[in-house]
């Protein structure tokens, strides 16, 4: 089980790792073109791999084979340990996944709707298949079966690929995820801060140190 953080905020990144609960980063050309619109996509990265560990997705963004191939060799060399590879899913995205996973770069297969995307995907090679909750919702379908039947699948076939369950709306997608069957669920800063937040747990806090602070007060009374 691991959670993953989906940013490419080096600084917000930074101080959730400091939480001990993050194992590995997603990012994607729409999150990285809203929050550094002008950044040079390697010095991003580089300063995403200073202040993490694990895994980091980069997300290609060409769309032929070779360009493709060519791409994921420029951003595996940036770290070859930790580098995955973001193939979107498609007949192309197999072709060039299944090269990958020959040479053994690791890849996380994306924009995945179905439970038959993900299969393909895990037949392919793919370390990691990426299903889209809020997009799947948005299309008025119930993501948890999809989930489920996709763990239920690589279990039976003993296929290694994990699944990343990403673009949460809501922190209930998160516990929903894990309910399902989800490896690895992705979740936006904002989403994992109201992971914390109880205001009966906040309440409770208050109320103990409260009374420590007026402990000779309770005393005398
Ligand atoms: C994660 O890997 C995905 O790229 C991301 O969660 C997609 O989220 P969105 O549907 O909010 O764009």
């Amino acid at each position: 089980m691991a959670l993953f953080i989906d940013s490419s905020e080096p600084k917000e990144i930074k101080d959730l790792y400091a939480w001990g609960v993050i194992s590995g980063v997603t990012t994607n050309p729409l999150i990285i073109a809203r929050e550094a619109p002008d950044a040079d996509l390697g010095e991003r990265i580089r300063e995403i791999l200073a202040v993490s560990w694990g895994d980091v997705s980069v997300e290609l963004t060409t769309e032929t084979e070779s360009e493709m191939l060519r791409e994921a060799a420029e951003y595996h060399s940036w770290d070859p340990a930790r580098i995955t590879i973001k193939v979107p899913f498609s007949e192309t995205g197999l072709r060039v996944l299944h090269q990958l996973a020959k040479r053994g770069v690791k890849t996380n297969v994306t924009c995945l709707m179905a439970m038959n995307q993900a299969y393909l995907a895990a037949l392919a090679g793919a370390t990691y298949v990426s299903i889209f909750s809020g997009r799947v919702r948005d299309m008025g379908y119930d993501v948890r079966p999809v989930i489920a039947a996709t763990r239920d699948v690589l279990d039976r076939e003993k296929l290694p690929s994990r699944i990343i369950v990403g673009s949460m709306r809501h922190m209930m997608d998160v516990n929903e995820a894990l309910e399902a069957g989800a490896h690895v669920p992705t979740v936006v800063p904002p989403i994992l801060r109201k992971m914390v937040w109880n205001p009966r747990t906040i309440e409770t806090i208050a109320e103990f140190n409260n009374a420590w602070r007026d402990r000779s007060n309770a005393r005398k009374k």
